[in-house]
Parts: C-alpha cells; sequence; structure tokens
C-alpha cells in the first residue's frame, strides 16, 4: 500500500523549547504529504526556536501556545480529542516533566490530559540531561501512562559534546508515528533488557577490485526491525550488508560487512551474547572461487566463465551451534524465507519445508518477485513457528511487520529476560 492509500489521519504535533525544534519543520511536511491533517502546538520556548509562521506555513493552520488564545473554541479539549496521534517533538526534559506530573500550564500540557490517541515523545537534550535520574523517573512515568517515548540517536549535540540525546532522523520519527497510527499497540516497552542481534541488506561477493555478484535487498525489514525492538527497550547490533535505508535506525549499533563470510563471523560471534537472533540478511548462497587482483578484461575469447564455491549456511550454521551448545539453549532464533512459488510448491510450502530444514524457531516467509518485498515499503507474509502455528501478516508497513514479528519473539524469550 503506497502512502496515498493510507487513510488520512489528524495528528497534534507539540513542539518544544529545544534547538532540535527545527528538524520537526521536516516531520511536519512528511505528515502533510502524506495527506495528514496537522496541528502544531508549540511551547512559548519552541518559538524562540521557530518562528509560528513557519508552522502555519506548514501545517495550513494557525498556531497558539496559550489556554486563553482563542477561548471561544475551547482549544485544548478540541484540539486533544479530535487528534489520531500526537507527537511531542522535540521533547525537553522540562516539557517531559511537565506532562509526566499531569501539568496544564500551557496549551500543549493541557491538550496533552485531553488526548485518548497514541502519544509519542520524541527527546532531544544534552546526555547529561538525558542520564540525570529525574529525567529516567519522567520517561519512566510517561511509559507507565501509555505513552511511547523513543530512544533518542546518538551522534553530536549542540555545541561540541556528542553523545544519546540527539533527534531521531526525521523520517524515522515519522515511520514511528505511522506505526502508531496503524497499530496503536505496536511499541509497548516489553524488550528492554533483551539483546537482539540482527542481519540485514545483501552481501556482496567480489569478483575483482570493481565487481561483485550482489541481489537486491534493500535492508528495509532488517532495519524496521532493528527500529522497533530499539523503540521497545531492546538493546539492538545490526549487522549490515549493502542497505538503501535512508538512514541508520536511532539508538542502533550497526556492524557494516560486505561478504557471506565476515557476516557468517560477525553473527555468530555476537549470537553467543545474545537473546535473540533474526537472520534478515540476503545472503548471497555462492561465491566466486577466485578474486582476481586485478580488474578482469574482456579479452579475445569472449569471457571467462565464473566458477562458484557454495557459501556456508548461516542460520543453519547458528542452530547447529545452539545445540552444540555454543550459543545458550534459550537464545531464540528467528530466520527469514523469500519465496517465489514454482511448480513443486506454492510460497508456504517452501516456507514450512525451510523452517524444518534450518531447524529456527520462527521462520518469517515473504512472497518475492512482481516487484514484492525488495525494496518496497510494505510487506506481508506468515509467521511460522516450530512449535506448528501459522500466523498471517497482513499487507501494512515493513516496521507494522516488524511488531508483529516482535510480538512472537517476545513471547518465546524466557521470563526473567528483560524488562
Ligand atoms: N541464509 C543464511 N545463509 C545463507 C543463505 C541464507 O543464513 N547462505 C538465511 C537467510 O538470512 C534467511 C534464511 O536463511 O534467514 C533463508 O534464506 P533464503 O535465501 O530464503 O533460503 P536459502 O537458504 O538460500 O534456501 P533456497 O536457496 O533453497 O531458497
Amino acid at each position: 500500500m503506497s502512502n496515498s492509500a493510507r487513510p488520512r489521519r489528524r495528528i497534534l504535533v507539540g513542539v518544544g523549547g529545544g534547538i532540535a525544534a527545527y528538524k520537526v519543520c521536516s516531520v511536519i511536511r512528511h505528515f502533510t504529504e502524506a495527506g495528514h491533517e496537522v496541528r502544531v502546538v508549540p511551547t512559548e520556548a519552541a518559538l524562540r526556536f521557530v518562528g509560528a509562521a513557519t508552522f502555519e506555513a506548514l501545517s495550513g493552520h494557525p498556531v497558539s501556545t496559550d489556554v486563553f488564545d482563542d477561548v471561544d473554541q475551547v482549544a485544548h479539549v478540541r484540539l486533544g480529542q479530535g487528534a489520531d496521534l500526537v507527537v511531542v517533538a522535540p521533547a525537553t526534559a522540562d516539557l517531559m516533566a511537565r506532562a509526566a506530573s499531569g501539568r496544564a500550564d500551557d496549551l500543549l500540557t493541557a491538550s496533552l490530559l485531553t488526548v485518548r490517541c497514541p502519544v509519542l515523545f520524541v527527546p532531544a537534550m544534552h546526555t547529561e540531561m538525558w542520564d540525570h535520574p529525574a529525567t529516567a523517573a519522567n520517561v519512566a512515568t510517561l511509559r507507565a501512562h501509555g505513552a511511547t517515548v523513543m530512544t533518542p540517536a546518538s551522534g553530536r549535540l549542540t555545541g561540541t559534546d556528542s553523545g544519546p540525546g540527539r533527534l531521531p532522523d526525521p523520517q524515522e520519527i515519522s515511520l514511528i508515528g505511522e506505526l502508531l497510527l496503524e497499530r496503536p499497540d505496536a511499541l509497548p516497552y516489553d524488550l528492554a533488557g533483551v539483546r537482539v542481534v540482527i542481519s540485514a541488506g545483501g552481501t556482496r561477493e567480489p569478483l575483482d577490485p570493481v565487481r561483485f555478484l550482489g541481489n537486491h535487498s534493500s535492508g528495509k525489514q532488517g532495519f524496521a526491525l532493528a527500529r522497533a525492538a530499539a523503540q521497545r527497550g531492546a538493546t539492538v547490533t545490526v549487522v549490515a550488508g549493502s542497505t538503501a535505508d535512508p538512514g541508520d535506525p536511532a539508538g542502533v549499533e550497526i556492524v557494516r560487512v560486505a561478504t557471506a563470510e565476515q557476516l557468517a563471523v560477525e553473527m555468530t560471534k555476537r549470537s553467543a551474547e545474545s537473546d535473540v537472533v533474526i537472520m534478515a540478511a540476503a545472503v548471497a548462497d555462492f561465491r566466486p572461487v577466485a578474486v582476481a587482483d586485478a580488474k578482469i578484461k574482456k579479452g579475445q575469447d569472449g569471457p571467462a566463465p565464473i566458477e562458484l564455491t557454495t557459501n556456508p549456511d548461516i542460520l543453519r550454521g547458528l542452530v547447529e551451534s545452539r545445540m552444540a551448545g555454543q550459543i545458550p539453549a534459550e537464545t531464540v532464533i528467528v530466520g527469514f524465507a523469500a519465496e517465489t512459488g514454482d511448480e513443486t510448491g506454492g510460497v508456504l510450502d517452501h516456507g514450512r519445508a525451510k523452517l524444518a530444514r534450518k531447524g529456527c524457531d520462527l521462520l518469517v516467509v515473504n512472497a518475492v518477485g512482481d516487484g514484492k518485498a525488495f525494496g518496497t515499503e510494505d510487506n506481508t507474509g506468515w509467521l511460522l513457528s516450530a512449535n506448528g502455528a501459522e500466523t498471517a501478516l497482513p499487507l501494512g508497513s515493513k516496521t507494522l511487520m516488524s511488531s508483529r514479528i516482535l510480538d512472537e519473539v517476545r513471547a518465546l524469550v524466557p521470563d526473567g529476560r528483560g524488562a
């Protein structure tokens, strides 16, 4: 389903008084371009960073900060009750403290008390403020009240410092917002303390210094899983081959590899210290026997045949390592299957056979070919479990599919792991 086919929803964007307020203009633009009705409610402090005219032009509606503006329209009640989603960004330490304690001293906090829809706080502040126990307590309170509080990105902050506290990429905020519109309960904070390693993207097998054998994988599904797992509190590492995803997920460690053998080394090493292992990468089954040191020339006699050898089956290898005790027995292992179906069976038949062959706990089966799955924004398929359960994954964003996969994963993670 393309964005244009998604229903038009009402989104309230609350803007806090932080330097990252200017980045929120891109989030507002994304939502309006996706066809949503956006109302912007800045705080007084936000307007010291970005002028009201900018928010009015981007949303197409007047903005005000005070409950005493347009009193006849009872704006704080009308805006809150009418919203399908509230996004508060940047959520400063002060704004979250006021929201957590139920204050209603401006239009934004008053509106937050009247909303009944999903609320997404997107923190941005200096690392010391984010790490402060008062902020941590306020974040925990907001989560306990049912809000989603995003994990901030790590990186350069205002000034010379760097660390956790950076506003996540506007595109990522939009993706998470769209996910909460698709499924309001998509991001429970239920994976805190759970260590997840995910492979994503395609591998590249070099032929010579300029050429490689690769595939169409964009890494979008693996990154979407990483995003959703991190926002549910997990400690996430992505081992990424080639990807076309617009940005690295916030709060996720990314390890870059090129070939299947490099991917195997990283996944094997990290799986031993993980509670959940997800093989979403499109791994090349074969690689050239020899890699030429110099560029291969056309020559007089046409192309020389490329001799190939088989790559390790990483997923099967991880399951065998678990059987051999090198990976803890309770580690949950998830595979993906990209199938087209053929004369020997349909997509689901091939998926069932692959689940048995690989021996993993869950297998996500995608239909591919004809533009399906590779590089697209949406996905559909089935989730097959080693215990025989089969769940249809309805068409939706890759982030939505990720949230459903993580629900099943969460049920398999032993009690005592995570929060
Ligand atoms: N996979 C892997 N190592 C490989 C090939 C695939 O770990 N050398 C993993 C993929 O990451 C995915 C699962 O195995 O989780 C299934 O990948 P897929 O390409 O669908 O299957 P193949 O194992 O290549 O089997 P077939 O060629 O028979 O479809």
